[in-house]
């Protein structure tokens, strides 16, 4: 059976964010099943790299119209990893610098999705599952339940993240859409159109990248205005925790780190070390290296960070920070690393090789999310034998479970409430779990256990295309 997944970034092509990974990685990990077969369809950035353009090859094109703007429309398509990519390009859309943030990135995505649909005619492959991925592919979901469905396919949507939405004015469903006006009813949420709800309002199934977070998003904190829609759609809301490469994502194998590893205590310290020279801190494997790789963005726990930074900075410890974001978080941190030359390094790039590195040779991982639908990061940390340091929220309540010195189990460290002195309260205690030999040895040991693949993730997937389309043998 065929399935077709709708996004707007994917690695290698295209990363802006976690989304970008999952559309990479889950279908090699799909492909695993015979019965199936997952190709990607894309929007053709100006941004993907020349290598990646050259190995495409013209497959069709067509014009589609968005309002009155009559648009050309040609799709190039590249095997990768046994995988087959299509891209849809048009100058006007795409052509620009970067990915997002511009004034018409609604249209940009309704032009898009109705290139998508329209492309269905043209494909070699006829999906039975569409597989839209967060707003910028959530309209394909509306478009192929009401306008002239061409065969009887189904529709899966999967939140990455409820914040961003895709909202425009209402009147952009007559300008851009040729569509009977019984039909705005499912665009339409608080008087905007809204490409997210859409999403929801038409897909047979609709998941989320964790457990936690799809029950979470049915009350208003984290239903980001669109809870009563979840709440609506019942049990058709389902949790499949996000994997991540495990071969990509191996300290054993890992080119980009100083020393590979398996296990080892007496590598990860060489890899510190090796941290703490390249950034000029005090060379010494014996103090705690704290590290955070993140998007500097609330979303992110930072706010509770910027609170006790000065207090936790009187610890014997080490930070390093690397990511790029919200000029209030870049400014803090850079003026914060100015302060404690000895002690805190921020770097305000994104660079993977570092990323990797700071994985390799940190200890803690700190990630205090206010929500947080899946995260990778925390994941990726556990895999290199970092230690997590978490809230309770979605998908880091499902992947960490906090030390516990009486049962001895846990994985990681983690709190309750969005609240600075909570954190503060965890990162004192991994100090203090820390200096403990046998503490220590015995969290590095449940970390050692831990299985982030996609395997049983992939199942689940496969389980519901399954659930869809029940001639599915
Ligand atoms: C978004 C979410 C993150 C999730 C990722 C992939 O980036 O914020 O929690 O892991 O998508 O699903």
């Amino acid at each position: 059976k065929n399935i077709l997944f709708v996004a707007s970034e994917c690695t290698p092509f295209i990363k802006t964010g976690g989304l970008a990974d999952v559309v990479g990685s889950l279908p090699q990990a799909l492909k695993q099943n015979e019965k199936m077969e997952v190709r990607v369809i894309l929007p053709l950035y100006n941004e993907i790299s020349i290598e990646h353009r050259n190995a495409m090859e013209y497959h069709s094109s067509f014009h589609v119209q968005v309002g009155w703007r009559n648009q050309e429309v040609t799709i190039y398509s590249m095997e990768y990893n046994q995988i087959i990519y299509y891209f849809v390009s048009n100058e006007y859309y795409f052509d620009r610098k970067g990915i997002y943030g511009y004034y018409d990135d609604g249209e940009r995505f309704v032009f898009f999705s109705q290139a998508v649909i329209e492309a269905l005619k043209h494909l070699d492959f006829i999906p039975d599952v569409l597989h839209a991925h967060d707003w910028q592919a959530a309209l394909t979901v509306a478009l192929a339940k009401i306008s002239e469905p061409i065969h009887d396919m189904k529709t899966v949507f999967t939140i990455h993240n409820l914040k961003y939405q895709g909202v425009m004015p209402l009147g952009a469903y007559h300008d851009f859409f040729d569509l009977p006006t019984e039909h705005i009813a499912g665009l339409e949420w608080n008087g905007m159109l809204n490409c997210l709800k859409a999403g929801l309002f038409h897909a047979d199934k609709i998941t989320t990248v964790s457990e936690s977070y799809a029950e979470e998003i049915k009350i208003p904190y984290y239903g980001e205005g669109l809870h009563p829609v979840l709440l609506d759609r019942g049990e058709d809301v389902i949790g499949i925790l996000n994997g991540i490469d495990t071969k990509e994502y191996n300290p054993l194998t890992d080119p980009n780190i100083h020393v590979n590893y398996r296990s080892s205590k007496v590598r990860k310290k060489e890899n510190k070390m090796f941290l703490q020279e390249k950034f000029d801190l005090p060379v010494n494997s014996d103090i705690p290296l704290y590290i955070m790789v993140t998007r500097l963005v609330e979303q992110k726990g930072l706010h509770l960070v910027q609170h006790i930074l000065d207090e936790f900075m009187q610890e014997d410890i080490q930070l390093i920070v690397l990511g790029t974001g919200d000029e209030e978080f870049e400014t803090f941190f850079s003026e914060a690393a100015n302060r404690y030359p000895q002690k805190l390094v921020t770097l305000l790039t994104f660079n993977e090789k570092v990323a990797r590195q700071m994985y390799a040779g940190g200890d803690f991982f700190i990630m205090p999310s206010k929500f947080e639908p899946c995260g990778l990061a925390q994941l990726i940390a556990l895999q290199y034998k970092t230690a997590p340091i978490v809230r309770e929220t979605g998908g880091l309540k499902d992947t960490v479970q906090p030390f516990n010195e009486i049962t001895n189990e846990g994985n990681g460290f983690s709190f309750l409430n969005y609240n600075a002195h909570e954190l503060l309260t965890v990162l004192r205690y991994s100090l203090k779990v820390y200096s403990n030999q046998e503490q220590w040895s015995q969290l590095l040991k449940n970390i050692n256990k831990c299985q982030y693949s996609w395997k049983e993730s992939a199942h689940k997937y496969a389980n519901l295309y399954e659930q869809l389309i029940p001639i599915f043998v």
